[in-house]
């Protein structure tokens, strides 16, 4: 069995945490391994829904084991909360989750500079989730920051926490007006943190081979593409590397370790936060989409830009992360609309482009050039087999999947696990084993 990455194509929440649940039966281990919690991931099946931000979303299925790995930032509240109310839903969690001694901590006074970076920024708001993500990102690569594992000797972590928490307040102080954390506030976060201690383990340790050879692992990506630090829209992105070829090294494990790459699509666009986004629409057809496709956030509940697909951008990421097969999602968010656009290339000035651009700038004044497809105008919600979709609804995963040079191997026709069409086709026949597929 390969091990494979699950990757977000676009500006992030594209549905990789359904796409995540409905993979992990055929693996042993799933694994984060970038961003923190301003990831969000919902997974709905029956009447029941769940929003994971720094948990795996292999944690809803029972049987596989979840492990955060170094390259993710863990915020001790935040996820203390998350593993007490999926406890209280019944799920299994601290038993089978490893978090990695080598993660960095968001501080509150990193939280609280998230927050007075973005009031006073030259050039407007990134628009951020305001979890303290990015400086807990730069204070790891200051080298002064604190990880996970110091919560071993109780004391050592506390020196620590109060030193970082000085430091961070010194670069508070240049923010008139910012929010310094109270010793209370720190004293609850010492707890929370104190309290994962016993979750602390190796990551690259326990996912290597030599462990037990017959382990098979699904990378769960976090955030998209077009986010990642130095091929997405810098600097209208994220601080963390968010590309599939990521996924093993930030855990300690070989190049050669993924087998498999997946790349996540929704049927249209959608973007949260600041920066450019060609194919935005700001009328009343991405209003529909917004209401239809329920676009609000997970994390943060702020409203999601909605637009067209863009296969210029989606062709960039098929490439930066060799995605071999795609997850299309919400299919279904399409139904009513009676033509639908695609865009193929790029104008900037008298300049047609094919490639996305590198620069932000460029970027935020191209012009699409779109191709438009007839809509099915009929119902595809809740249909879990390729044959029965409306052939408009085929015709258009097959543009796609020409335009992309992929099979989609999974479309998603609707929020629950159980609105899925999994195609048996290489690759992912190669991936997961035939009851998976039946
Ligand atoms: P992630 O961050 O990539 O895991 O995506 P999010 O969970 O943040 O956002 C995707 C949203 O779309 C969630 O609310 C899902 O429940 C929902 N969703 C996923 N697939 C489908 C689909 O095929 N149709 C519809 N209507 N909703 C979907
Ligand atoms: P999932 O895993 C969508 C965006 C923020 C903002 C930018 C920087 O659910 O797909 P940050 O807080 O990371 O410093 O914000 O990145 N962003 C996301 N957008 N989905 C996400 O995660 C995101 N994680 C970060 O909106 O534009
Ligand atoms: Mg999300």
């Amino acid at each position: 069995m390969a091990n494979v990455v699950v990757i977000g194509g676009q500006w992030g929440d594209e549905g990789k945490g359904k796409v995540v649940d409905i993979l992990c039966p055929a693996f042993t281990d799933i694994v984060r391994f970038n961003g923190g919690n301003n990831a969000g991931h919902t997974v709905r099946f029956g009447d029941r829904h769940f929003a994971l931000h720094i948990v795996p979303s292999g944690i809803l299925q029972p049987g596989c084991r979840c492990l955060v790995g170094p390259g993710v930032v863990v915020d001790p509240v935040g996820l203390g909360e998350e593993i007490r109310s999926l406890e209280e839903q019944g799920i299994s969690v601290r038993p089978r989750l490893v978090l990695s001694s080598r993660c960095h901590l968001v501080l509150p006074g990193h939280r609280a500079l998230d927050l007075a970076r973005e009031g006073s920024r030259p050039g407007g708001k990134l628009g951020t989730t305001g979890k303290g993500v990015g400086p807990t990102y730069e204070s790891r690569a200051a080298r002064t920051g604190v990880r996970l594992g110091t919560v071993r000797q109780p004391r050592r972590f506390r020196d620590a926490v109060l030193a970082a928490s000085q430091d961070l307040e010194r670069l508070l102080g240049a923010f008139p007006g910012a929010t310094v954390p109270t010793s209370a506030e720190i004293d609850r976060w010492l707890e929370a943190a104190l309290a994962l201690a016993p979750m602390v383990g190796d990551v690259a340790t326990a996912l290597h081979p030599s462990s037990e050879p017959s382990r098979s692992i699904l990378f769960e990506g976090a955030q998209g593409t077009l986010l990642d630090l130095d091929h997405g829209s810098y600097p209208f992105v994220t601080s963390s590397g968010c590309l599939a070829g990521f996924a093993a090294p930030a855990c300690g494990l070989p190049a050669r370790t993924i087998g498999g790459v997946l790349g996540v699509f929704k049927a249209y666009t959608t973007r949260v936060g600041s920066g450019p986004f060609p194919t935005e629409l700001e009328d009343a057809m991405g209003e529909h989409l917004r209401r239809r496709g329920n676009e609000f956030g997970t994390t943060t509940g702020r409203p999601r830009r909605t637009g067209w697909f863009d296969a210029v951008a989606a062709a960039a990421a098929m490439r930066w992360n060799g995605i071999e097969a795609i997850a299309l999602t919400k299919l279904d968010v399409l139904d009513e609309v009676a033509e639908i656009r695609l865009a193929v290339r790029y104008k900037l000035g008298s300049e047609e482009l094919r490639e996305l651009p590198d620069d932000s700038d460029d970027l935020a004044h191209v012009e699409p050039v779109y191709e438009t497809l007839p809509g099915w105008q009929a119902q595809t919600s809740g249909v879990t087999s390729f044959s029965r979709l409306p052939e408009r609804a085929r015709s258009y995963v097959e543009r796609l999947e020409e335009l992309l040079g992929a099979p989609a191997v999974m479309i998603s026709t609707g929020p629950r696990r159980e609105e899925t069409i999994l195609r048996p086709v290489p690759p992912l026949r190669d991936w997961l084993p035939d009851d998976l597929l039946r």
